[in-house]
């Protein structure tokens, strides 16, 4: 490939890429997401043809102008004009029924797609409430029974094929939700519930993001979104429910023991353990989750370490505090949480 064509080769490449992926709303990985795609390529065709129209009439009237002063002198005559109105009057009959036309299907489509979401809408199946926090997400699924329902942050599991039914709140500025690959976006407004109907078709790992601004970590208030089958979802609910894994290392009861004792435990909730906290993440089952800090940084021991060790150097202005543990007591608050699967 010749250097001044890789340009081109390169914007192609990275407009293909955004068609796929964890974070895309080209993908159409949810009911919505599709019928919004499908919506879009319609306007797009319908609209390019009208662009494509209008520029053919635009050269046609280029090419046909009529002569000015002396030049049309000379054309009089050379050309017959009588056929002229005919024409200009069928091209425009034409012309106006396209547009007529084309903006009906617009009009109609649209009816259609509007009517497709509702009625995915009507019919959920699992409720889910998420409260949006500066800067992160409290997630709660409604249970049969109240020993059913599970309480997790910045994290939802979806079956495949099923109506979630979400009803979205906000603690505290409006934040935005907003998982690309499935649906659209929906406001979270303090004072107000809003609510959404994600349809997953697809099964995957996809990420979820606040889509409004609300704050200085804004870009690090994301969601894993994991869409799976049926089984394994019922499989995830039954270990949801369960309470936290006792620590099973004389470390991990170090780490136990000043957690459930000292500051965590004000703001953190972990189920079966004297922490009862609600003004932070759950954190029952906090290392089966795939990232740390509401996608701040991947779930592994390193990235632990280091939120753990010092919250403000990570996301500057989030409101886990700096602790000052000593060392020792830093590798044992570790140990029991990579114990929370
Ligand atoms: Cu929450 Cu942006």
């Amino acid at each position: 490939m010749s250097t001044n064509r890789a340009p081109f080769a390169l914007a192609a490449a990275l407009l293909l890429a955004g068609c796929e992926g964890a974070q895309t709303s080209l993908a159409g990985d949810g009911a919505e997401g599709m019928q919004v795609i499908r919506l879009g390529i319609l306007f797009l065709a319908v609209t390019t043809l009208a662009y494509l129209l209008v520029l053919a009439f635009l050269a046609a009237a280029i090419w046909r102008r009529r002569p000015v002063g002396e030049e049309r002198d000379q054309a009089v005559g050379k050309r017959n004009r009588a056929s002229d109105p005919p024409r200009f009057r069928t091209m425009l009959i034409g012309w106006v029924a396209f547009v007529t036309i084309g903006l009906a299907v617009l009009t109609i489509a649209s009816f259609f797609t509007d009517r497709g979401m509702a009625q995915t809408a009507a019919r959920p199946a699992i409720s889910i409430e998420i409260t949006a926090n500066q800067w992160w997400w409290d997630v709660e699924y409604e249970g049969s029974e109240p020993s059913r329902t599970v309480r997790t942050a910045n994290e939802l599991h979806l079956p495949v094929g099923v109506p979630a039914h979400i009803t979205l709140k906000s603690n505290d500025v409006i934040h935005s939700f907003w998982v690309p690959n499935l649906a659209g976006k929906q406001d979270l407004i303090p004072g107000r519930v809003t609510d959404i109907t994600l349809l997953p078709k697809k099964t995957g790992i996809y990420r979820a993001q606040c889509a409004e601004f609300c704050g200085v970590q804004h870009a690090h208030m994301a969601l894993d979104v994991t869409v799976e089958s049926r089984a394994d979802f019922t499989r995830w609910w039954n270990a949801a429910i369960q309470p936290a894994r006792p620590p099973t290392t004389p470390l991990a009861l170090a780490g136990y023991n000043y957690v459930t004792t000292r500051e965590c435990r004000m703001c953190h909730n972990i189920t079966g353990t004297p922490a009862s906290g609600r003004v932070a993440p759950d954190l029952t089952h906090f290392a089966s989750r795939r990232s740390i800090a509401a996608g701040t940084m991947p779930m592994n021991r390193g990235n632990l370490y280091g939120w753990i060790a010092d919250p403000q150097s990570q996301k500057p202005g989030s409101k886990m505090p700096y602790i000052g543990l000593e060392p020792a007591e830093l590798h044992a608050v570790v140990a029991y949480l990579e114990g929370l699967k």
